[in-house]
C-alpha cells in the first residue's frame, strides 16, 4: 500500500481502532507489538562530520526517541487530520503553560474562561502577568459575545469545556470563530482549549476551530493514577511555535512515563465507555435523591449545557459534580468521610472512584459561583455500580444522622 492510500485508510478508521493502531510499527522492533522504552541521553554518531551536521534520525534524548514519537503519533492520529503534531510535557499544567508560552508576547492580552482549572489561573495571574501579558477572565457561557471582549492585542482565547469542577459547556465553535475573525495584530487571536475531560475520543477540538488542544494525560490517558503527563496537539498554524518552545525550554517527559501513557492509551476507549456508563447511572440515581439539589453533568438532559454537549461531543467521561441541598458542614463532611469506595484526593481519570468537596467561589472573578448548597465532585471509577451506590447510600445515611445531631 502506498503512503497516500495508507493515509486514506487510517483516516476512515474509527477512533477505537486508531487508539490501537496509532503510532505502532512492530516490524521496526523485530515484530514486538510495543516499542522498546529508550532510556536515553547521548546518541552516538558514526563520525565527526555527521555529528557537526546533526545528521541523525535522533540527536539527543531530550529531543525525542522512538518511544516518545510513538505516543506523539498515536495522539496525532486520534486528534484527526487537522492535527499537525503533538508535544509531550511532564504534566498537564506544563502542557498548559507551554502552550501559552509558545504564542504570547509581552504586551499581549489573553482571555481566560472563568471556569478554568485553578492552577491555570495562577499561571496566568502570576507568570504571564509578570511577562507583561494582560489577563481578563470571561463568563464560560459567553458564546459569540466574546467578540466584545476581544481587543486589538488579544492573542489567546482559552477554553476549558466542560469546566472540571463546575461543568459549564462552552460553545467552542462560536468562540473560536469570534477569536479568529477579530484580528489580534491583524492575524486573529489563537484558541487554546483544555480538553482533558472528553479526550479526543469524545471531542476533537481542532475540528471545532481550536488551534491547540491540551490534555492532562495524567488523567484518562494514563488511567491508573500512576503518572504525570501533559500533551499539546497543535494545528499547522501553531505547531512550529509549540515545538520550538518545548525544545528551547528543555522540557521532556521521562521514558517510563511516556511508555505508561502509551500503554494507557491503548485501553482508553473501553475504559472511557465504562466510566461513561457508570457515571451516568450514578448521576441519574443521585438526581433522584431527596438530599440532592441538582447534578452538574453535561450528558443529563437537566444540564443547561446539554444541547451543546449533544451537538459537539460523542460521549461523556466519568467526572461530574453534585449540589446538595443546604446542610450543616458536619453533615456534608460526614457524607464524604463515610464513603469507603470513593477516595478523597486531587486528580481523576484513574480506575478508582473519588469524591471531593470543592468551592469555586474564591476562584471566580468574571462570574459568581452560587450553586445553592454544598458541592461534591465525583470521579466514577471502574468498580461495580451497585457497590458504589451502596456506598453512597451509607454516605447519605451518615449525612442524615449528622444533620440530626
Ligand atoms: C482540567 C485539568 N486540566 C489540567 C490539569 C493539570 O494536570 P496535571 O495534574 O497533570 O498537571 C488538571 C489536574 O487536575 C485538570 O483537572
Amino acid at each position: 500500500m502506498n503512503d497516500k492510500s495508507k493515509d486514506e485508510t487510517s483516516r476512515a478508521r474509527r477512533p477505537e481502532t486508531t487508539i490501537v493502531t496509532g503510532g505502532r510499527d512492530p516490524m521496526s522492533y523485530h515484530g514486538f507489538v510495543n516499542p522498546p522504552v529508550y532510556h536515553a541521553s547521548t546518541v552516538l554518531y558514526p563520525n565527526a562530520e555527521d555529528f557537526l551536521a546533526h545528521r541523525a534520525r535522533y540527536q539527543y534524548g531530550r529531543r525525542g526517541t522512538p518511544t516518545t514519537e510513538a505516543l506523539e503519533l498515536a495522539l496525532q492520529e486520534l486528534e484527526g487530520p487537522q492535527c499537525a503534531g503533538v508535544a509531550l510535557l511532564p504534566s498537564g499544567l506544563a502542557a498548559i503553560s507551554t502552550a501559552f508560552l509558545a504564542v504570547v508576547h509581552a504586551g499581549d492580552h489573553v482571555l481566560i474562561t472563568d471556569s478554568a482549572y485553578g492552577p491555570t489561573r495562577i499561571f496566568c495571574d502570576q507568570v504571564l502577568a509578570r511577562l507583561g501579558v494582560t489577563v481578563t477572565y470571561y463568563d464560560p457561557l459567553i458564546g459569540a459575545a466574546i467578540a466584545e471582549l476581544i481587543r486589538p492585542n488579544t492573542r489567546v482565547v482559552y477554553l476549558e469545556s466542560p469546566g472540571s469542577l463546575s461543568f459549564e459547556m462552552q460553545d467552542t465553535a462560536a468562540i473560536a470563530k469570534a477569536a479568529h475573525d477579530k484580528a489580534a495584530h491583524d492575524k486573529g487571536a489563537l484558541v487554546l482549549m483544555d480538553n482533558t475531560w472528553a479526550t479526543p475520543l469524545y471531542f476533537r477540538p481542532l475540528e471545532h476551530g481550536v488551534d491547540m488542544a491540551i490534555q492532562a494525560g495524567t488523567k484518562y490517558i494514563g488511567g491508573h493514577s500512576d503518572l504525570m503527563l501533559g500533551t499539546v496537539s497543535a494545528n499547522a498554524a501553531t505547531l512550529a511555535r509549540l515545538k520550538s518552545t518545548v525544545r528551547h525550554t528543555g522540557q521532556c517527559e521521562g521514558p517510563d512515563d511516556v511508555y505508561l501513557g502509551l500503554r494507557g492509551l491503548r485501553t482508553l476507549a473501553i475504559r472511557l465507555e465504562r466510566h461513561q456508563q457508570s457515571g451516568l447511572a450514578i448521576a441519574r440515581w443521585l438526581e433522584r435523591r431527596p438530599e440532592v439539589l441538582r447534578l452538574l453533568h453535561p450528558a443529563l438532559p437537566s444540564h443547561p449545557g446539554h444541547a451543546i454537549w449533544k451537538r459537539d461531543f460523542s460521549g461523556a467521561s466519568g467526572l461530574f459534580s453534585m449540589v446538595l441541598k443546604p446542610v450543616p458542614q458536619k453533615a456534608y463532611y460526614a457524607f464524604l468521610d463515610t464513603l469507603e469506595l470513593f477516595g478523597i484526593g486531587a486528580s481523576w481519570g484513574g480506575y478508582e472512584s473519588l469524591a471531593i468537596p470543592f468551592d469555586c467561589a474564591p476562584l471566580r472573578t468574571a462570574t459568581r459561583w452560587q450553586p445553592g448548597g454544598p458541592t461534591v465532585r465525583f470521579h466514577i471509577g471502574l468498580e461495580a455500580v451497585d457497590d458504589l451506590i451502596a456506598d453512597l447510600e451509607r454516605g447519605f445515611a451518615a449525612l442524615a444522622a449528622a444533620a440530626r445531631t
